[in-house]
């Protein structure tokens, strides 16, 4: 197996910005990176205290610039991962039920097309609650999760999941081949973008996998991103937005093979990319066709990252143009799901307690808490109802249709959706 060139680690802090400027090494093949989009200091996007302990809250530098080599875009700087992902990360898959379903669906089509030959094992990185694998451990097909979240993994036990706490890398991947043997899927859901040190991911697949085995990334879509003017999908757990172009040099350069692209709807556009070693599987042609897509569109481009910029800057004006406005003639704001894509929304829109009252969330780890860096309270579901605001912010876009579809009432009582993707506008 190929292994990426040794980069530095621009891991932030006060120096950073003197010490590396504005140009940096891209984590993924040590080419140079320029910053080009920069969303000013940031707090760690699911991490939630109490209102009156919010004076070690971590903030760090959020900038993104795109690789002159491999393209890939990504962050300038890297939280410690200790600081994101830990014991009481209060991210649950399953507080949706479309996600629910999704990742049933995922389940199945493994088990129909993967997971059929005898005694099959697979193992997915970043298990959360275990919200794929209950489908996987109901057909009685061997499985592991790997997570750092031990609350998490607790969730997923009860629904008959295993779960080894702890990151997934080449030493823990080497000890569950020893355990169990290897593995014909590798899964992973919105979570490769997340880690930044990726070499370590693609050396403990290497050691895990089957030789004929798949693994299977999801992650949100570069293209989707720019397209809709996502500016909330960046904040600190997406180190890489991914596209069709960067994973499959990413793949080729850890000794893989980008055999399939699929796209899904869910997080307001994902694609579903299997890669498998490197003349294992044949690649089908949908890989050249969103290849051939994203070259029309120019998404992999530094220009591309600069009209996003302009979007951004325009929807962040029009928006805190429009809640001043509102809360100015006297309406009651309220927002819609503490996710934390709304750290990003919020702290580089500076909106405060003061525009948005409260933002519920059906989260009962994160009720009680505030929103990160911007301190607004954090309330249950019930809240919303009693009584109804003016107007919600839907910070939870992504989930639009499950979430106005349960809360019907508040529009029929003349209650109003302030979205801001793919531009800002009231429903
Ligand atoms: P999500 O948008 O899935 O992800 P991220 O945190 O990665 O941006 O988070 C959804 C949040 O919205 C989660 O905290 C739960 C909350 N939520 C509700 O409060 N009610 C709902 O009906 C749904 C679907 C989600």
């Amino acid at each position: 197996m190929s292994v990426g060139v040794e980069v530095e680690v621009n891991v932030d802090d006060e120096n950073a910005e003197s010490v590396f400027g504005s140009r940096w090494c891209c984590r993924i093949c040590g080419s140079e990176c320029e910053k080009l989009l920069d969303f000013g200091r940031q707090p760690v996007s699911d991490d939630f205290h109490a209102a009156g302990d919010v004076d070690s809250e971590y903030f760090f530098d959020l900038c993104v610039g795109i690789c002159s080599s491999c393209s890939m875009v990504q962050q300038m700087y890297e939280v410690p991962r200790e600081l994101m992902f830990n014991a009481d990360y209060p991210y649950r898959t399953s507080t949706s039920q479309v996600m629910q379903r999704h990742f049933q669906d995922a389940a199945q089509r493994f088990i129909e097309t993967e997971l059929n030959g005898t005694d099959p094992f697979i193992v997915e990185i970043g298990s959360n609650d275990g919200v794929m694998l209950r489908t996987i451990s109901g057909a009685k097909i061997r499985h592991l999760g790997v997570d750092p979240s031990a609350r998490a993994a607790d969730v997923a036990a009860e629904h008959g999941v295993k779960t080894h706490v702890g990151f997934f890398g080449k030493e823990t991947a080497d000890a569950i081949r020893v355990s169990h043997g290897p593995a014909n899927v590798i899964y992973s859901s919105n979570t490769v973008s997340h880690i930044a040190y990726i070499e370590s991911i693609f050396s403990g697949v290497d050691s895990l996998l089957t030789d004929d085995g798949v693994f299977v990334i999801e992650d949100r879509y570069l293209g989707d991103i720019i397209g809709n003017t996502y500016l909330d999908q960046i904040y600190d757990e997406h180190f890489y937005l991914f596209s069709c172009y960067s994973v499959r040099e990413m793949a080729n350069r850890f000794g893989f093979e980008l055999v399939d692209v699929e796209p899904l709807v869910v997080h307001g556009g994902s694609l579903r990319y299997t890669l498998a070693r490197c003349g294992s599987r044949r690649q089908l042609s949908t890989v050249e066709r969103i290849l051939a897509e994203e070259t029309e569109r120019g998404i992999n481009s530094r220009e591309a990252l600069d009209r996003f910029q302009s979007n951004i800057e325009q929807t962040r004006d029009e928006l805190v143009c429009l809640l001043r406005r509102l809360r100015a003639d006297g309406r009651t704001i309220v927002g819609y799901g503490a996710t934390s894509k709304s750290a990003t929304l919020l702290n580089y829109c500076g909106i405060g307690p003061d525009i948005v009252s409260f933002v519920c969330d059906s989260t009962k780890e994160k009720q009680g808490l505030v929103t990160p860096g911007s301190h607004i309270p954090i309330r249950a579901p019930d809240s919303f109802r009693n009584p109804y605001p003016d107007l919600a912010l839907l910070l939870a876009w992504n989930h639009r249709k499950e979430i106005m579809d349960k809360e019907r009432e508040f529009q029929r009582r003349g209650g109003r959706w302030i979205l801001y993707v793919p531009s800002v506008h009231i429903v």
